[in-house]
């Protein structure tokens, strides 16, 4: 059973600028709940009750989040207003919210390499609360924690993209074992669609076995000085197994203006208003 589930919230979220000058992009709120509580919500529904928190300045915003206002509770308590809280309770009252902050930008890869001391020597999932996914059935996290107790290796969530898109994603190649499901032989960070080994993209969401910790360290920073995950997971896959797979549901690309848009009508439109 994975219980844990780490947030890399770290991130300048600098295609939001200026709404992310001051607040964490995280917490932007797609219709009337925060980015990231949808992401802690399918961590909590998939059983990773812990959820730990790669942050970094600026974003005390999130702890705030994930722990009570008392000045709020006591000034709506016994009103009609109470329901406005009723999910972030709830959440309140399931998850345990661990921090540790990632003092420099040095990439996905390096946030999750910070998160370590969070997560310990246990599979753990990641969630990138940046990619919005909505499913009728379980959540994405709830079926990779499934395929986990088949595989026991390191997953990744994949979609098929369009190949002009293939440079904003890290794609893999692999061995299809069934629908769906893609043994990884190689990954590539942003390839050009002619480099590009296949269309299907890593998403973000992962299940990930703590030995990735010693690979993160071991991984050169690329051009930019970021440590890729993608490296890391590359050399996993070589040495080990990691699987990819095609989830059900729909993935909104909420770290774009026009995917926040996206899922913002779509959640409006078929949670807010139908509930
Ligand atoms: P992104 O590159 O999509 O997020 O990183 P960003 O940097 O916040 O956004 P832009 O490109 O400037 O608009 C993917 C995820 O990894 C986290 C981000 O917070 C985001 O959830 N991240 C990235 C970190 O936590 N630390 C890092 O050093 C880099």
């Amino acid at each position: 059973m994975i219980t844990k589930c780490l947030f890399p919230v770290a991130g300048y979220g600098t295609r939001f600028l200026p709404a992310t000058k001051s607040m964490p992009k995280e917490m932007l709120p797609v219709v009337n709940k925060p980015l990231v509580q949808y992401g802690v919500e399918e961590a909590i529904e998939a059983g990773m009750t812990t959820c730990a928190m790669v942050t970094g300045r600026g974003k005390r915003a999130i702890a705030d989040h994930f722990d009570i206002s008392y000045e709020l509770e006591h000034q709506i308590s016994g009103s009609g207003k109470e329901t406005y809280l009723a999910s972030i309770r709830d959440v309140l009252d399931q998850g345990v919210f661990t921090m540790v902050r990632q003092r420099e930008m040095k990439g996905l890869g390096h946030a999750i390499l910070t998160g370590k001391s969070l997560i310990g020597n246990e599979p753990f999932g990641v969630l990138l609360s940046d990619d919005l996914c909505i499913n009728d059935g379980p959540g994405v996290l709830a079926q990779m924690a499934e395929l986990y107790k088949q595989f026991r290796c390191s997953i990744v969530a994949i979609q098929e993209v369009p190949a002009e898109e293939t440079h904003k994603y890290g794609i893999i190649a692999g061995e299809s074992l069934k629908d769906g499901i893609y043994r990884v032989d190689e990954m590539v960070e942003k390839p050009a669609p002619e480099d590009a080994p296949s269309n299907l993209a890593i998403i973000g969401r992962y299940i990930l076995t703590p030995d990735i910790f010693d690979i993160i360290s071991e991984v050169e920073p690329g051009a930019n000085g970021e440590i890729q995950l993608t490296d890391a997971l590359q050399i996993q896959a070589q040495r080990g197994c990691v699987m990819a797979y095609k989830f059900q549901g729909r993935r909104f690309d909420c770290g774009s203006v026009p995917g926040f848009v996206e899922a913002t009508n779509y959640v409006y439109e078929n949670i807010y208003s139908a509930s």
